[in-house]
């Protein structure tokens, strides 16, 4: 059986994201079981109608990775109650039909969402505001489970390298379960 992909997605372009740390533990949990890819997509311009058709090449570049992609996996950090607006950005583009014969890239994707942050709830209202957006676009988002890292600095070490003292098992047991998931 030909091995599945799996596109993450990071919503935050910071250099020592713990979200994007989150990602490669993630990747390395799923090893050799599935083609785990990050997405880079800095390179994606603000949405503007005026450039849709054709669309900005990085925006092309990212359809067809998530057109490929058996799952996507979105990891992202909750900026004032919600999630970023770059991944906001990002879904907005993909959220648009290719063309007339072509629709958007997200519908029936299987889609896991996880999240880290130094706040208490660790992503929670973000990653339902997130599901709430996914739903609209017919993605098939994995409701359970969805990991939350609260309190990430808790769980890195001093220079900042994410260690998951705590919320390790839970990322397995989230790994485990997409993959069944993507298999469905
Ligand atoms: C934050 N942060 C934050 N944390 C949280 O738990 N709830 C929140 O509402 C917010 N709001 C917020 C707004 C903005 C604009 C920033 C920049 C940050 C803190 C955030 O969780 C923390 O910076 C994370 O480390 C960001 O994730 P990355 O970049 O480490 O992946």
């Amino acid at each position: 059986m030909e091995q599945k992909r799996i596109a993450a997605i990071v919503g935050s372009f910071r250099k020592n994201s713990y979200n994007r740390q989150l990602a490669l533990a993630a990747k390395e949990i799923i090893g050799e079981r599935a083609i785990f890819e990050i997405i880079d997509f800095a390179d994606v311009p603000l949405m503007n109608q005026d450039f849709e058709h054709p669309a900005p090449e990085p925006v092309r570049r990212v359809r067809e990775q998530i057109k490929a992609a058996d799952g996507v996996w979105i990891f992202t950090p909750e900026y004032n109650h919600s999630y970023p607006g770059l991944l906001k950005n990002l879904i907005d583009w993909l959220s648009r039909p290719i063309s007339k014969e072509e629709r958007q890239v997200l519908s029936k994707k299987p889609i896991a969402i996880s999240g880290a942050s130094n706040g208490m709830g660790g992503t929670v209202t973000a990653q339902d505001l997130l599901v709430m957006l996914l739903s609209m676009l017919n993605a098939r988002v994995m409701n359970f489970p969805r990991l939350r890292v609260p309190n990430v600095q808790e769980q890195a070490n001093e220079q900042g390298l994410l260690v998951l003292t705590t919320s390790k098992p839970y990322l397995e047991k989230q790994a485990d379960a997409f993959l069944k998931f993507i298999q469905e």
